[in-house]
């Protein structure tokens, strides 16, 4: 902070200390109201709340402080008062739609403050992919932080645009980045470059009193031990009550996940009928589609889930403000209405029915009466975010036709494993297709393997939303429809296509880093519905199949995925090809 910047802080504060004496007449007065108290768990009754440039100044019985001619009065009689909604781990950038469509839908649902990874567009365009979005999510009506992409993937050639450490350690002086994005645990442990690489940055944002997000899926015991002595403080994954407790014991703070890639709130619905401490469980969505936003909601689903199943009231708005807050070294400035705390709040009809009817955002209120009141703020992308799908030729490589091959099979809609198929075999090649990776920042170098279980009976589909990848890939039945898919994607600058022969049947055009659209969610929605119409009129029986896709690439997900350069055996991360 600059030393003008410290001086007009200390007079905001001085100013705030007098709003609670009762010498200066605050901005906002809110009476009559129940006040969550985050720190207790207490709703209490009959308070008042002032605020003051943003601040909020004194929470308590006196509701009379001697108010000013320009002083907002808003009286809460009956209705309860809460922190604005802190979202503690989120995608911005992975579920397909803007920034500002965003911001625009997630007003109403009282979320203040969003927490977000950002590896996605960081994978494709490198220091950039951190620095704009960054710079989308300044002077929005709601309140961002994020995290730094650690950029992991599953061999070094999927990490060709992570910036180096010293090009992110600006980054880390910055307020509004609270630490290291999720680091899958495996890639910690990786040799040579990729794994020091990640080991070090851990290191640099740990030495400045930053947190590390931790990806603990599969591991446990001894393995999650010895990763959780990197240093990692959380992970979003646990999927069963037992995963849960072991690393509520190890000190983790546990995200419990609620949102369109997993929901996972029934599954550990048990540990919620314990007596134990629930100060380090949160509750986050780690992205919404856009399905999913406009028909259910964001983090207010969420937490509307956890309150039909029976979490307390109080517990469920814990894990949605204060333990957040705390989690990320912000409980000075939100998770909670106290004196000196940034004035987010949202009012509520009463403890057990979370319906927001006004949302306020740094004193501001954003959302009354089912309507907002504020627009969001136009984010800008380069040049360089833009065209990112350079694959100047439709080649496809060929593929053996006789004898037995490697495939890569899947398991479930996420799944996938290592499979053997005889290609002269018909029972064996029933719903085997081709998978196709190219290499779409750069040379378009590619791989061609099988793919089993997929379901698809005619055409071809590709998206350029790989997880942790910066390449394209397209599964298919046959060469025309693959390269109709090719072309248009990259004509689209990237998204999702899918063809059959000549025609295009579908698309969702994703023009910045072929990952983001420039489109409202609600058409966004209806061209991703129409993609997953057509994929299951012609074959795909898998729920989300554009998910399906988008995963193959990840190290994230066990067992066996696939790169510009071959199939990847995650757990020595072999790259191995077609032929045995
Ligand atoms: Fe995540």
């Amino acid at each position: 902070m600059t030393r003008e910047a410290t001086v007009e802080e200390m007079e905001r504060r001085l100013t705030l200390s007098k709003v609670a004496l009762g010498e200066v007449p605050p901005d906002t007065l809110i009476t009559h109201m129940t006040l969550f108290n985050s720190h207790t768990g207490e709703f209490i009754k009959d308070q008042s709340l002032w605020i003051k440039d943003g601040l909020i100044a004194y929470i308590g019985k006196d509701s009379y402080p001697g108010k000013g001619d320009q002083t907002l009065v808003i009286d809460a009689e009956g209705m309860t008062v809460l922190p604005g909604l802190i979202d503690g781990h989120t995608h911005m950038v992975s579920n397909r739609y803007g920034i500002e469509e965003f911001v625009k839908h997630v007003i109403p649902t009282g979320v203040t403050t969003v927490i977000t990874e950002l590896m996605e567009t960081a994978t494709i365009s490198g220091r950039d992919g951190i620095e704009f979005p960054v710079k989308g999510f300044e002077k929005q009506p709601i309140r961002f932080y994020y995290t730094i992409p650690p950029v992991c993937g599953l061999t070094p050639a999927e990490e060709v645009m992570a910036p180096s450490n010293d090009l992110l350690i600006p980054f880390l002086r910055d307020p509004q980045c609270v630490g290291i994005g999720e680091i899958y645990w495996g890639n910690i442990f990786l040799d040579g470059g990729q794994g020091e690489r990640v080991r070090e940055l851990v290191n640099i944002a740990l030495g400045m009193g930053k947190v590390v997000e931790g990806h603990t899926a599969g591991a446990s015991e001894r393995k999650l031990q010895a990763y959780t002595d990197f240093g990692i403080s959380s992970c979003h994954e646990p999927i069963t009550e037992e995963e849960v407790w072991e690393r509520l014991r190890l000190g983790y703070w546990v995200m419990i996940r609620e949102g369109s890639i997993r929901k996972e709130l029934p599954g550990v619905a048990g540990i919620f009928k314990e007596r134990i401490d629930y100060r380090r469980l949160i509750l986050t969505t780690d992205g919404v589609d856009p399905g999913g936003f406009l028909e259910e909601g964001y983090l207010d689903a969420s937490l509307k889930t956890g309150l039909k199943m029976g979490i307390p009231p109080a517990l469920a708005y814990q894990m949605v403000t204060i333990n957040v807050a705390e989690h990320f070294r912000l409980d000075h400035l939100i998770g909670s209405l106290s004196p000196g705390k940034k004035a987010d709040l949202v009012i509520i009809p009463s403890p057990s029915e979370y319906s927001p009817r006004l949302v306020m955002c740094d004193g501001r209120v954003i959302f009354r009466d089912g309507k907002s009141l504020v627009e969001p703020k136009k984010v800008f992308f380069p040049e360089s975010m833009f065209r990112t799908v350079n694959v100047n030729d439709s080649d496809i490589p060929s593929l053996p036709t006789r004898g037995k091959v490697r495939a890569m099979e899947l398991v479930n809609r996420l799944v996938t494993k290592e499979s053997i198929v005889d290609l002269e075999n018909d029972e064996e090649m029933k719903d085997v297709i081709s998978i196709l990776t190219k290499d779409r920042l750069r040379n378009g170098e590619g791989f061609i393997g099988f793919l089993k279980g997929f379901g698809l009976e005619r055409g071809a589909y590709g998206t350029t939303m790989n997880w942790d990848s910066p390449a394209l890939i397209v599964v298919g039945c046959d060469q025309l429809s693959m390269r109709t898919v090719m072309g248009r994607l990259r004509e689209n600058g990237g998204g999702n296509v899918y063809a059959i022969g000549e025609e295009v049947v579908a698309e969702f055009p994703a023009p910045v880093c072929g990952l983001i659209s420039l489109r409202p969610m609600e058409k966004v929605r209806s061209e991703l519905k129409r993609i997953e119409d057509s994929l299951r009129e012609n074959g795909v029986r898998w729920e989300n199949p554009i998910l399906t896709v988008d995963t193959l690439s990840t190290a994230a997900i066990p067992h066996f995925r696939i790169t510009h350069r071959g199939y990847v055996r995650l757990r020595d991360r072999k790259i191995l090809g077609v032929d045995l």
